[in-house]
């Protein structure tokens, strides 16, 4: 049973790694302030502060290439207001699984291990159960 969960607890994890898709991210710093962008096309579509739209079909295919200063002073036109005056803003790409697939590996995970719990506290309280139970006078199993 322990040995059965175990192998489709490795099974699904190594299917969902594969069916992972990741985003990338870009982070705009200028001094104390930051904003982090979506690199894809739905998010670099609706940013809420760009001072114009972007072209999402000039993306480049390896998306971080496009996490530059440029961008995101475009996306964030304010984004060094309350710095010091010699602050520039600073691009870093970063990557993250997306938060879909997160749940779905939590929500899993949390499953097997209550499984897991499950079935060590049934085996360890029905024998006490039984016993409570043949003791009171009620005997499930029929031989009295
Ligand atoms: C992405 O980068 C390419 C090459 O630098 C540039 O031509 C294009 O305009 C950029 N696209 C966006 C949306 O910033």
């Amino acid at each position: 049973m322990l040995l059965l969960l175990l192998f489709s607890l490795l099974a699904a994890t190594t299917g969902v790694a594969f069916a992972k898709d990741v985003t990338n991210f870009c982070k705009c710093s200028c001094g104390p302030n930051s904003a982090i962008l979506e690199l894809t096309p739905f998010g670099l579509s609706h940013l809420p502060h760009a001072s114009q739209p972007i072209d999402v079909g000039t993306l480049m295919p390896n998306v971080c290439m496009n996490c530059t200063r440029l961008l995101c002073g475009i996306a964030e036109p304010q984004l060094c207001d309350g710095a010091a005056v010699d602050e520039e803003i600073v691009p870093l790409c970063f990557q993250r699984d997306s938060l879909q697939d997160e749940l779905i590996v939590s929500a899993f995970l949390l499953l097997v291990v209550g499984l897991l719990v499950w079935t060590a506290v049934r085996a360890h309280v029905k024998p006490v159960v039984d016993r409570l139970l043949t003791q009171y006078g009620y005997n499930p199993v029929g031989h009295a």
